[in-house]
Formats: C-alpha cells, structure tokens, sequence
C-alpha cells in the first residue's frame, strides 16, 4: 500500500535519512521502531509532505506522491496522528475535530458518526477544550481527527507516549480494532517493545537514518531488541 525507496532527506546540510527503504503491506500494522533520533518522525514527516526530500520516492497506491502538496496528501486517504498529539488547546473538541473536513475529497462538512462510536468521550465532551481533557483523551481526538478524512492507511506516531498505563492498552485496543475491523492499514511508531508486539504484524527498524531490520513480529528477536532498541 505504502513503498518508500532509496529515500534521501537533510536538515540544512544534515544527511537525516539515508536510502531508506521501507514496505507497509496493506491491510497490515506495520510497526516502525528505533531509538531517540534515528529518523522515524522525520521519515513519516516526509510521508505526509511536511518535510522536502532530496531524493527517492514514496508510493502510495502505485502512485509517487511526492509531488503532491501537504494538503493533498490527506485527501488521498493518508490520515495523520502526529507525535505529541498537537491538538488545539483552546478549541473545542468538535471544532478539532473539524479542522480535518476541508481535507476530506468528498465534501462532506459532517463528522461522521462512526468516529463517535469508536469515542464516546469525544461525543460527551463535544463542546469542552481540547486543553481540559485527559492525555488519554486528547489522543482519541487526535485519532479522532485523522479519521476525519476517511482514510484507509493511518499512521500514528507514538500515540502512547506520555499516556497513563491504565491507558496504554485502551488505545492499543483501538488500532487493533481500527485494522481488523474497519480495515484500516496501520503505520505506527511506537517504542514501547509489548505493546509493538502485541499490536503490529511486521516491524521495521531505523538506526541513524538506515533501515537496518525488517520483517515479521514473531522475528524480531532478542538480538534486534539488544542490538537496535534498548538503551
Ligand atoms: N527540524 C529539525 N532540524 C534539524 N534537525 C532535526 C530537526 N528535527 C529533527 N532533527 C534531527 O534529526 C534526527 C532525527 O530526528 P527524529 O526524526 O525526530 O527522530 P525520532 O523520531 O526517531 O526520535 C535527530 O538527530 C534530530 O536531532
Ligand atoms: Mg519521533
């Protein structure tokens, strides 16, 4: 669904990432991992067209997209939770929720139902700020929004990144059932090692700006673990 090859991008005169390679299959949660700073935010920064890559190409359904503008990236079907949430503070949880329609291809101006299915929260919540809710509430909006546009692939990155534990597996509940019941392709970063495992089909790992791993869960060993993720 997504291909990402020999793709090169700088800061300034920093080599970020280097000929990277990596397949998410669809229908699959393919879980991208790595430590602090290797490049995984960059890498989905470039997905979405916030980022200018040097070189390379990125298909999304057998298209290259990189010519695409940011804002007709989501409208393709590419929903987007970025690291850190970044909800509006001082909006309303229904005006976020807003902010995805305009990018939506088919015109509707409604947020549609199935989102609050998914959140009742979001549906009780409708008119209080998006500041004034939990951690992990503000990541279901945040989920919530990118469902906005209706997309069949959804990257998250680190959705559970300074989330209560409790929490944790709330919403490792919800991306399981956003890929297995509604059918959604899943790209996500996480470092949290159970909760990669317990989620994702197949893992790819970053290490300085490389793609140096990739395959099945049930492969990433010991090894791996040692070698690319603990600290
Ligand atoms: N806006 C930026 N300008 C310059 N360097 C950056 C910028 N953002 C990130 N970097 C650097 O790029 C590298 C990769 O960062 P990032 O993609 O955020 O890593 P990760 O998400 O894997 O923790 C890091 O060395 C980081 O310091
Ligand atoms: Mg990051």
């Amino acid at each position: 669904m997504l291909s990402i090859e020999s793709l090169n991008q700088f800061y300034g005169q920093s080599h970020t990432l280097w000929d990277l390679n990596m397949q998410v299959p669809e229908g699959k949660c393919t879980c991208l991992m790595g430590r602090n700073g290797v490049g995984k935010t960059t890498l989905l920064q470039c997905i979405m067209g916030l980022l200018p890559v040097e070189s390379g190409a990125i298909h999304y359904q057998g298209e290259n997209i990189l010519s695409l503008s940011a804002e007709k990236r989501a409208p393709v079907g590419i929903g987007y939770v970025p690291q850190g949430r970044q909800i509006f503070p001082l909006l309303t949880v229904e005006e976020n929720l807003r902010i995805g329609l305009p990018a939506r291809g088919d015109g509707l101006r409604q947020i549609p139902d199935f989102i609050y299915e998914l959140f009742p929260v979001l549906k009780e919540m409708l008119h209080r700020r998006g500041g004034d809710l939990s951690g992990g509430q503000q990541q279901q909006l945040a989920i919530g929004r990118a469902l906005v546009v209706n997309p069949k692939l959804l990257i998250l990155d680190e959705p559970t990144e300074g989330i209560q534990p409790n929490v944790v597996a709330e919403i490792g509940d919800i991306i399981r059932q956003l890929n297995e019941e509604i059918g959604l392709t899943v790209l996500l970063v996480e470092q949290k090692l159970p909760f990669a495992r317990k989620v994702a089909d197949n893992f790819c790992i970053l290490d300085r700006g490389r793609q140096v791993a990739t395959g099945d869960m049930d492969e990433l060993n010991d090894e791996l673990v040692k070698k690319y993720l603990t600290v």
